[in-house]
């Protein structure tokens, strides 16, 4: 863990223009999980505790998704990246010792590398300590510049760079370690006279070199850390990366993937040994799945728990809880806010929304689960409905243990069928049923004898 005295400062500020989005660049998704989120989980991850983040284009959404979670400050007009540094000037001299800077838009910079740039920071006596690494196609991004003892000497960027630097592979990750009072002096000093006439935060490097200063790279290994997205193509590649690591690091972990067709795992996601993934099937945000279970084919599960020995065939499921040795599926749509117990079986076009399912219950055919709390060993017939929406507020249907719903049953609600009720089929139940009742609700069958005139039947 970093040690006190350490803060960060997460420019977030820029429109990211090439992106061609109606949303801040900041918050484009790599893996479905927006990169200032990867970012922030980066500090986070390396027990910085104060952050600021510096928004700016669509400040407001930004703001929004960081709900109070961390600091933000405005900056009005994006005139560059050491322009943005200058707009959390209060938020840096309030925390003092060192200074984390990083982009928003580069979302593999992991805790690790900002931790042991730290050290290296901190055993060197640096003012600046730059996170560099070496790439194969640095185009876009400020390369480093050394002297003839390889001491570093600046950053250029692209635009302003000659032939001879545009060779250099090795390139700025956009991650720093300032001294916080180091960085606050040089902030007055940057000029905009460069090729783009932005503030550039990289000359504050060229600034401490000059004033004799100990300005250090730290150079990673893991070159993925560096890279940013600028535009879309940039952003898949990010996305190609992100998940070919996540599948590597799920087999590792004892998980069984035969084929990785439209295999997308996210970056918060856990998954159980021997647990098998099958083709088109999406785990996102914070997904938990169990050991031995079959997830999949073309099953999409977010935010939802998933117990061991559970199967979820085209399943889609979103912030829910699903217990052990559950048959789900085929053709499944498990609604936020449920919560499937053990050996459940749910089949085919089966909807359940903000309702219970207690333990062994069946639903296997072609029914509406809303708003509902059922019992144990409960089984439904085919075709079953609770009709939860009075077409102005939603109400709640109650089942006991053991209730049997006849096929075709409307459960009217509010409404209670009682432990060991049976309804008869083609119900609709206005009236709670009691324990071990069975109620019948539909009109009795009447038989008119020759309906049908034989002179009808002559003409046919
Ligand atoms: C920057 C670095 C470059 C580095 C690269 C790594 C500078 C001048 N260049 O270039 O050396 O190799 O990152 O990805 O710093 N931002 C603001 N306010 C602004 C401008 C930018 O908050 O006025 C934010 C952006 O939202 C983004 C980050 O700063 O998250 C970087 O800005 P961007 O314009 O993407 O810089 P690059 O050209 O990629
Ligand atoms: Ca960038």
């Amino acid at each position: 863990m970093v040690m006190q005295e350490t803060c960060a400062v997460i420019l977030a500020a820029g429109k990211g223009t090439r992106m061609k989005s109606h949303k801040p660049k900041v918050l484009m998704e790599v893996l479905f999980k927006p990169m200032l989120d990867w970012v922030m989980a980066s500090a986070t991850g390396a027990g910085i505790e104060k952050i600021c983040v510096v928004t700016g284009h669509c400040a407001e959404m930004v703001e929004a998704h960081l709900n109070g979670k961390h600091q933000a400050v405005l900056q009005e007009k994006q005139l560059g990246t050491g322009h943005a540094v200058m707009q959390a000037r209060e938020f840096i001299e309030k925390c003092g010792g060192d200074v984390l800077i990083l982009n928003g838009d580069a979302p593999f910079m992991d805790c690790e590398t900002i931790l042991n740039a730290h050290k290296h920071h901190v055993n060197a006596g640096n003012a600046v300590t730059v996170i560099t690494a070496d790439i194969a196609n640095p185009y876009g991004y400020g390369r480093i510049l050394r002297d003839r003892d390889d001491y570093l000497t600046a950053i250029r960027e692209e635009k302003d760079a000659s032939d001879e630097e545009k060779k250099i592979r090795e390139v700025n990750s956009g991650a720093y370690w300032f001294n916080a009072k180091v960085l606050l002096s040089v902030l007055d000093k940057l000029t905009n006279e460069n090729a783009s006439g932005e503030y550039y935060l990289t000359d504050a490097v060229q600034i401490i070199v000059s004033r004799v200063l100990h300005a250090g790279a730290y150079k990673t290994n893991n070159a993925n850390v560096v890279l940013g997205a600028n535009d879309r193509i940039q952003l898949a590649q990010l996305n190609m990366i992100a998940r070919k690591e996540l599948l590597r690091a799920a087999y590792c972990n004892g998980v069984d993937i035969p084929c990785t067709d439209g295999v997308v795992i996210g970056p918060d996601v856990s998954i159980g040994m021997d647990t098998t993934i099958l083709p088109g099937t999406i785990l996102t945000g914070h997904t938990a799945i169990g050991e031995g279970c079959v997830i999949g084919p073309n099953s999409h599960i977010n935010d939802t728990t998933v117990g061991n020995g559970t199967s979820l065939n085209n399943v889609w499921a979103e912030k829910s809880v699903v217990g052990e040795n559950c048959a789900i599926g085929p053709f499944v749509q498990i609604r936020p806010n449920s919560r499937i117990g053990n050996q459940v079986h749910l089949g085919n076009f089966v909807e359940v929304k903000n309702s219970s399912i207690d333990e062994g219950t069946k639903v296997s055919h072609l029914t509406y689960v809303g708003d509902s709390d059922v019992g144990r060993f409960v089984n439904f017939g085919c075709g079953c409905v609770t009709v939860n929406y009075n077409g102005k507020e939603k109400n709640r249907t109650v089942i006991g243990d053991h209730a049997f719903i006849g096929c075709n049953t409307n459960l009217i609600a509010p409404v209670e069928i009682g432990e060991y009720g049976y309804t008869a089929a083609g119900s609709t139940i206005t009236d709670n049923v009691p324990d071990k009742a069975l109620s019948i609700a539909r009109a009795r069958q009447v038989n008119k004898e020759n309906w049908v005139m034989q002179n009808d039947l002559d003409q046919k």
